[in-house]
């Protein structure tokens, strides 16, 4: 009945960036699980989780998501992982501003190494410690417009925005 062609499934390989302990790995579980560990242990290497979500025009997504080690010894092992991903993730924890510079550095490297037409997002995470909020919403969203980034800030404790993370990535695909 010709309604058919109103809807289309997406696989999409998307990957996480960011110093260790920004909560990369937390992200993850809350999206693909609704769950939050406080006792993540740091990454070896990377781990691999998929998720599918819907969208409101019945398209549907399906992430395949490269969750990568943020610490240094695992820094030469990233080109691995965004090299053929159609979307980056770089997220920095708003209480650290050493995670702050460290995104961007990944987002340099993207610039010069990712895939041409990345989609990439801007994330400050632990959106719930705001007494001890060290990078404003602000210096996030400025550095991100400059960067073409979609720019987010998010919460893997309390889930705030973490689907929306994910969502409005969908809504950016081509
Ligand atoms: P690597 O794997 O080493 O790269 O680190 P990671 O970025 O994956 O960090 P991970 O997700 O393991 O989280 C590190 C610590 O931060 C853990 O103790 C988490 O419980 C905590 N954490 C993660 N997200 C949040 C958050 O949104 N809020 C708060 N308060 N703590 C968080
Ligand atoms: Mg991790």
């Amino acid at each position: 009945n010709g309604s058919a062609n109103d809807s289309k499934n997406l696989r999409v390989k998307l990957v996480l960036l960011g110093d260790s302990g920004v909560g990369k790995s937390c992200i993850v579980l809350r999206f693909v699980r609704g769950q939050f560990d406080p006792t993540s242990k740091v990454t070896i290497g990377a781990s691999f989780l998929s998720q599918t979500i819907a969208l409101q025009d019945s398209t549907t997504v399906k992430f395949e998501i490269w969750d990568t080690a943020g610490q240094e010894r695992y820094a030469a092992l990233a080109p691995l992982y965004y090299r053929g991903a159609a979307v980056a993730v770089v997220v920095y924890d708003i209480t650290s501003p050493e995670s702050f510079a460290k995104a961007q550095y990944w987002v340099k490297e993207l610039q010069k190494h990712g895939s041409p037409g990345m989609i990439m997002a801007l994330v400050g995470n632990k959106a719930d410690l705001q007494e001890k909020r060290e990078v404003s919403a602000q210096d996030g969203m400025e550095y991100a417009e400059k960067n073409g980034m979609f720019f987010i800030e998010t919460s893997a404790k309390t889930a705030d925005n973490i689907n929306q993370l994910f969502e409005e990535i969908a809504k950016r695909l081509p």
